[in-house]
């Protein structure tokens, strides 16, 4: 594992904006595995400013993202659908029908699912994923739990999670319960995988993340066990690693 330390978010925006363009420029047709969240938001802004001044093209590239809320329509705005054309497709010049993200609005759960998996094993995978993690080191919307689960899946969101993403919503009781997500199986088949963590409030599930046991109740730590992951962070995410190794 690499880990690179940067002075701030908008330092770890730019450093992780480059592995990602780095890998647009070598391969048109890369398979970008993508996030959502505020952490993601300085990457996408990177690459969209990459588009254009016409350094990078996306005609052909393909979007898989990690996960989506149930129930919600694609056209509301706390959508991740929503969120991804916001806050990038619409801004570069990738195809439409090339970005997929699981379809929140579909009530079989179990369809959804392993059409989407399907899917995104058809792609043959990402090239890279990019990750953020959640305060209790959820990844796409793995929760902690009893096992790692392999394939996109249905989940009921932890407690914590529905608190840390209310700052979402208007209030808590608008952020929806389950979700739709990759599982640590489909994530950990990507080439590559790129995690970024910014501010204070990661700084403990960065620790447990990277350097405490691998165990699903920490579902990043399954990221050590990954054979290409860099870490971008910043110093405050990393403030409580410092005493530790940082080349893994
Ligand atoms: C959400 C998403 C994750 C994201 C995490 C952290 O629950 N499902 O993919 O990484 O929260 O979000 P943020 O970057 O806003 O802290």
């Amino acid at each position: 594992m690499r880990i690179i330390k940067c002075e701030n978010y908008a330092a770890m925006s730019i450093i992780a904006g480059k592995i990602i363009a780095d890998i647009v420029a070598k391969n048109r047709k890369a398979v970008l595995g993508l996030a959502t969240g505020s952490s993601p938001v300085g990457v996408y802004e990177y690459l969209i400013n990459k588009y254009k001044k016409g350094v990078l093209d996306f005609k052909e590239i393909k979007a898989v993202n990690l996960d989506e809320y149930k129930g919600i329509s694609k056209t509301n705005p706390h959508s991740y659908y929503y969120y991804m054309h916001d806050k990038l497709f619409k801004h570069i010049n990738i195809s439409n029908d090339a970005c997929f993200i699981p379809d929140g609005t579909n009530p079989d759960e179990e369809a959804e699912c392993s059409a989407y998996e399907r899917k995104v094993a058809s792609l043959g995978y990402a090239d890279i994923q990019l990750l953020g993690i959640g305060r209790n080191g959820h990844i796409g919307f793995n929760e902690p739990s009893d096992e790692f689960p392999e394939e996109t899946h249905a989940v009921c969101l932890a407690e914590s999670t529905i608190e840390a993403n209310k700052r979402f919503f208007d209030k808590a009781e608008d952020v929806p319960t389950k979700a739709y997500t990759m599982g640590i199986g489909t994530i950990m088949k990507a080439k590559e995988i790129l995690i970024i963590a910014s501010g204070l409030d990661k700084a403990e599930a960065v620790r447990n993340a990277f350097f405490g046991e691998v165990t699903p109740l920490v579902p990043a730590s399954i990221l050590q066990k990954h054979p290409n992951v860099i870490l971008v962070c910043d110093r405050e995410a990393f403030s409580l690693c410092e005493n530790k190794c940082s080349d893994r």
